[in-house]
């Protein structure tokens, strides 16, 4: 039996080895101790006000939007918080929790660093002691936010296996925690793996949500016709979506990993692949997996690290089946000239994963109408990205909205995302 419903729809659950079951099962009960306290909820929120720099803003895009025609624009600003992503919510409440529960020892994964770094920062303020698990290929590409891991006082670990990205990052936690789990709390980073983190992270993200339509209210006197945020394991969508899914007018889009184009494998689109999208467990949810024809996990590609894993969000699968969020993807090339074009008209170099998000808007807003409102997740800063973006727009990509239709697998690849092999 769980405290809370352990599933959305058929999708999620918690298969995780025996081993792990009292440590999820203190977990949810901590969690929802925590959840009706008062004196834990101020704590929280003083620090986010205090520390993480919440709320953040939300501002017009007026160039963008009068570059594209058509509907405004809005940017919810995730990347103001502190450490420069929304990650920062889920890891102040996730440690706050482990102090809780008496345990000083925080591990964590991280694929493009953000979460790793988030997770260092509360330890740091804590006092907790932190190690963070990261793929080498990772590390390769976010070496800034590794640098910044060590320096604020946690050791990175990192993971050679398999594909040496997130999903085997995970994979080491894991196993970490097998053995300590009686010291350590496993700071998961997104709405993923075993109940009751699905559900927890959401309600440590859903500060986005809330923040954004009450600023959206005061702002433009209504809600946005579209609020879009990219999908990696799915925590800033969640977040911000949670804040709209009373409101039936409000279309909620989240922005899967496109990578070199459907067709040819080489993404991390869990929704839209017709011959890898398929229903599996993967780190103790039941949703979907990309998975090889004798359903191995497969290998997954995005030139954004923290969009590049096999597996989404349960909840997201359920929003899905219920028709009340719409799942596109954006191909490399398209994030990649989204970056630019957001740069360069506004001044906000966006996280890559951010800038799916920011790709779909371009798509999208010139088929609304002026009066219309697109919100968009700028769900992190792109400073970490420099290292992979500086090479790959050395001949910047076309700016132009791509018309192809990825989400029937008639992607093509826009060719100037480099492949992991050649990355290294
Ligand atoms: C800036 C940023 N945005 C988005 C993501 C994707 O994660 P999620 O889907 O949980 O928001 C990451 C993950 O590392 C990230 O660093």
């Amino acid at each position: 039996m769980t405290i809370l419903p352990s599933k959305f729809g058929s999708y999620g659950g918690r298969y995780v080895p025996e081993t792990l079951m009292p440590a999820l099962e203190q977990l949810e009960a901590e969690f929802t101790r925590a959840r009706d306290d008062r004196a834990f909820q101020q704590k929280l929120n003083g620090l986010l006000v205090d520390y993480a720099g919440r709320p953040t803003p939300i501002t017009y895009a007026s160039r963008l939007s009068e570059r594209l025609g058509g509907a405004r624009i809005y940017l919810k600003r995730e990347d103001l918080a502190h450490t420069g992503a929304h990650k920062i919510n889920n890891a102040l409440g996730q440690a706050l929790l482990a102090q809780r529960m008496g345990k000083r020892r925080i591990i964590a994964e991280t694929g493009a660093g953000q979460h790793g770094v988030a997770s260092a920062t509360a330890c740091a303020l804590l006092g907790l002691e932190c190690a963070v698990y990261m793929g080498e290929v990772d590390m390769a590409r976010q070496a800034p936010n590794v640098f910044r891991m060590r320096l604020l006082g946690a050791e990175v670990r990192p993971v050679s296996s398999g594909s040496r990205t997130l999903k085997d990052a995970i994979n080491e936690a894991i196993r970490d925690w097998v053995t300590n789990v009686e010291t350590t709390h496993y700071l998961l980073g997104s709405a993923l793996g075993p109940h009751p983190y699905p559900t927890m992270v959401r309600e440590f993200q859903k500060v986005i949500g809330r923040e954004a339509r009450t600023q959206m209210l005061a702002k433009t006197g209504r809600t946005p016709d579209a609020a879009v945020a990219c999908v990696g394991g799915g925590s800033n969508a969640i977040g911000l979506f949670s804040g709209f899914l009373d409101d039936p007018d409000v279309a909620l889009i989240g922005v899967e990993a496109g990578g070199e184009g459907i067709a040819g494998g080489k993404h991390a689109s869990r929704f839209s692949d017709p011959e890898r999208s398929r229903l599996g467990v993967l780190h103790g949810t039941h949703t979907f997996v990309l998975q090889t024809p004798d359903g191995q996990i497969a290998e997954t590609h995005s030139v954004s690290a923290g969009l590049d894993y096999a597996a989404v969000g349960p909840e997201h699968a359920h929003l899905r089946d219920l028709g009340r969020a719409e799942y596109t993807v954006a191909t490399d090339a398209e994030a990649l000239a989204a970056f630019s074009l957001l740069s360069t008209l506004e001044g906000i170099i966006p996280a890559l994963e951010s800038a799916h998000a920011v790709a779909e808007a371009v798509r999208r807003a010139p088929k609304m109408k002026p009066d219309q409102i697109l919100l968009i997740c700028l769900s992190g800063r792109g400073d970490k990205d420099l290292d992979t973006v500086t090479p790959l727009l050395a001949s910047p990509p076309s700016l132009k909205p791509s018309p192809v239709s990825l989400a029937n697998g008639e992607g093509k690849s826009g060719g100037t995302g480099r492949r992991k092999s050649e990355r290294k």
